[in-house]
């Protein structure tokens, strides 16, 4: 990929996603076939905002919601969710840019390790993260519904 601007490719302005941008943040989560029948996007995203533990961010193409992420630690790993970039605006820099603003807001909470889940048939996004100084860890991950549901894939 060649660079189409003078500028860094981390250098889009990220900022914290407001009230009026939650319909098109689940639209394009939507469009990033990110919703699964389980999670409520918009339940998530009550859940995660403006909590000293987590947040939503979001990077803009002028007034347009180009790219997502919600960040948030356990009190000791970090982890994001809904790593999104619009199809319309991939391979731009958005993607880096929006980790890059992941992995600075749990720096400065004193976040020393950033973790996340990626799907085992979803090579893109491991080639991507790849790119980005992510390795992958031999791990299991156990789950559980909390309320007694049978688990989902
Ligand atoms: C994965 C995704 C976030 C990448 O966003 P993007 O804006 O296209 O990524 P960028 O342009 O910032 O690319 C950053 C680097 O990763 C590389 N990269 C991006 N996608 C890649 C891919 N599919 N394969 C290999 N490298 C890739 C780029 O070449 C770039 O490298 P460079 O900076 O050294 O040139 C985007 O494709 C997306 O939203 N996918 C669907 C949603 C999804 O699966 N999210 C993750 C859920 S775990």
């Amino acid at each position: 990929m060649t660079e189409s601007s003078a500028a860094p490719k981390s250098s889009f302005a990220v900022t914290t996603a407001e009230d009026a941008d939650i319909p098109a943040i689940v639209a394009l989560w939507e469009r990033c076939e990110l919703t699964r029948p389980w999670n409520e996007p918009q339940a998530d995203l009550d859940r995660a905002r403006k909590k000293p533990n987590s947040d939503v961010l979001v990077a803009r193409d002028g007034n347009t919601i180009a790219a997502t992420v919600m960040v948030g630690h356990d009190g000791h790993r970090g982890w994001v969710y809904y790593v999104a970039v619009d199809p319309d605006q991939r391979e731009k820099g958005y993607g880096r840019a929006i980790m890059t603003a992941a992995e600075d807001w749990l720096r400065d909470r004193g976040v020393e390790k950033l973790q996340l889940l990626v799907r085992a048939d979803n090579t893109r996004v491991q080639a991507f993260y790849e790119t980005l100084d992510y390795e992958e860890q031999e791990r299991v991950i156990y789950a559980k519904w909390l309320d007694g549901r049978p688990m989902t894939p």
